[in-house]
């Protein structure tokens, strides 16, 4: 299968988990040998938080908030193509095309963010649907999808399987803002509405998670 794997910042870098980073280069190299061609996003954690607030008491726009952001999501995902070493392409893949190409040759994609305006979760669902990818899954700070915050209310409900069409009602934010944290950003949610690459949500602290949900185990939130 052609797998994209999105691991969130809030997951390896909020803060920096370099054990759950190595168990995440494992898990790549396990699929990697089962024949899947993988492409990893990581996304920039507390250190792009803290590169938008300085951004931010310099008086940045937007635009250049959402820059140091992805600068710092790029550094993590320098780190973890280091670590998956021959398996991967020589270097961070900054554009749709460069990934295209890198999977072509048969390696490890790696990336972190790719321009303003949106997050890595968006990243994600722009590279699954370029390079026609069979599955996307993200690695998020909860176990899958809830019927509402569950960081707000105790009471909400982990939902084991959503349709396209019915993820837009489930989250509260539906506009883009620098520094944005939730299980899927609005623009990721906009461009699977339309691309309907079949996702699945899992906890990103546990990598075997990933495994068993690619693996077609009942885990985290499936959404086709
Ligand atoms: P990330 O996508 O790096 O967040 O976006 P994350 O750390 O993984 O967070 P979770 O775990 O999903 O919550 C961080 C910020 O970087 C900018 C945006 O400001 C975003 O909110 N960014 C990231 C972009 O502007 N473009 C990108 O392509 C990626």
């Amino acid at each position: 299968m052609r797998i994209v794997i999105r691991i969130g910042g809030s997951v390896v870098a909020n803060p920096i988990n370099t054990d759950l980073m190595a168990k995440y280069a494992d898990v790549i190299k396990v699929l990697k040998m089962q024949g899947h061609e993988v492409v990893v996003i990581l996304g920039g954690g507390s250190l792009a938080r803290e590169f938008i607030g300085l951004a931010k008491k310099l008086e940045l726009d937007m635009n250049a908030q959402d820059e140091v952001a992805i600068s710092c999501s790029r550094l993590f995902a320098q780190l973890f193509l280091k670590k998956l070493g021959d398996i991967a392409c020589g270097k961070v893949a900054v554009s749709l095309d460069e990934a295209e190409q890198c999977l072509g040759e048969g390696k490890v994609v790696v990336m972190g963010g790719l321009k303003p305006g949106i997050t890595t979760d968006t990243v994600a669902t722009l590279v699954a649907e370029r390079v026609h990818a069979d599955l996307l899954v993200k690695g998020t700070d909860q176990e899958g999808v809830y019927n509402k915050d569950p960081r707000k209310h105790p009471d909400a409900v982990k939902l084991d399987r959503l349709t396209f069409d019915e993820l837009a009602g489930v989250f509260e934010q539906n506009e883009h803002k620098a520094g944005i944290h939730q299980i899927l950003d609005p623009e990721a949610v906009k461009v699977l509405r339309i691309n309907r690459v079949k996702t699945i949500i899992v906890s990103g602290f546990k990598p075997q998670n990933m495994l068993a949900a690619i693996a077609g185990e009942n885990v985290g939130t499936v959404i086709s």
